[in-house]
């Protein structure tokens, strides 16, 4: 387990991911999600015994593990201090049409390989009442077990779907930590979905032609009765064919010098920003 490589393989051949702290494992139950194990620290039996009874009863066949502290730290690579741990069934991959069906508000993380970053961004989505996320091929598994932890187990509530293809980006088929067989895609499944789906599609990135996001000429953007905005990488930003499929860029105006806010921060900006409103 403090392989992340190995672990990544071992998640996506076992179909498992790990729910970490007791909050987040109780969020994981109530969205639906079945235990295939527990891992619980020998002091905290007791308090688990409670909080988690109805998993323990629902779900006889998942064993409970448990020792002390330190055996639990050389297992997992981590201190185990917020109680439960749980490796749990992955929910099976959902294709790219399901989340967009029905949804007004979507984040397109493009290429966002840091789980911190993404768990971030998908627990401002989640407050801020968006209605699901796309993932670009490259982009971070939203249930690797440090990007649920950031999300506040928010991800179990959030709609999302990995795109196969991604302009300029070719044909990446099933990443690793995602499982099932990938369902056949046109090599524009992502972006292009979004079009047929009536989506007005927001690059927030620098760009010459970007557009401040509290410009007035902005307006008509707020009640758009579809939007999906694209946050794109630490570094690169959004990919420049990405760029060129986008209906309009928006950016956060910054003063001389500085180049670029967080990827999560200026996220969580522009979703206020551009969060359904009632018309
Ligand atoms: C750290 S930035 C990328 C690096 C940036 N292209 C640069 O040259 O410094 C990562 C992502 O955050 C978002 N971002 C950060 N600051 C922004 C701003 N002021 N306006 C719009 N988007 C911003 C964009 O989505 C961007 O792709």
């Amino acid at each position: 387990m403090t392989d992340a490589a190995l672990r990544r393989a071992a998640d996506a051949e076992h179909g498992v991911f790990l729910a970490e702290s007791t909050p987040v494992v109780r969020r994981a139950l109530d969205a639906g999600c079945r235990p295939v194990s527990f891992l619980l620290p020998q002091r905290y039996l007791e308090t688990a015994a409670e909080q988690l009874a109805d998993a323990f009863e629902t779900f006889p066949e998942a064993p409970v593990f448990t020792g002390d502290d330190e055996l639990l730290s050389q297992l997992t690579g981590f201190h185990l201090h917020r109680g439960a741990l749980a490796a749990m069934e992955r929910p099976a991959p959902r294709p790219v049409d399901d989340v967009l069906a029905g949804a007004r508000r979507v984040l397109v993380a493009e290429d966002l390989t840091d789980p911190t970053n993404l768990g971030a961004i998908v627990r401002s989505a989640v407050a801020l009442d968006w209605d699901g996320l796309l993932l670009s091929p490259r982009a971070a598994d939203p249930l690797y077990r440090r990007a649920i932890r950031v999300s506040m187990g928010t991800v179990f509530r959030l709609p999302w779907a990995r795109a196969l293809a991604w302009p300029g980006a070719g044909h990446h088929g099933m990443p690793a930590g995602q499982v099932g067989k990938p369902h056949r895609a046109p090599a524009t499944d992502g972006l292009e979905a979004l079009r047929r789906a009536g989506f007005v599609v927001v690059a927030l990135e620098v760009t010459d032609q970007a557009v401040a996001l509290e410009d007035p000429v902005l307006e008509p953007l707020r009640y758009a009765e579809r939007l999906a905005l694209v946050v794109g990488a630490e570094g690169p930003g959004v990919r420049a064919e990405t760029l060129a499929l986008c209906d309009v860029h928006v950016k956060i105006p910054m003063p001389a010098g500085v180049d670029s806010l967080n990827v999560g921060a200026a996220a969580a900006v522009a979703l206020w920003e551009l969060r359904c409103r009632p018309v």
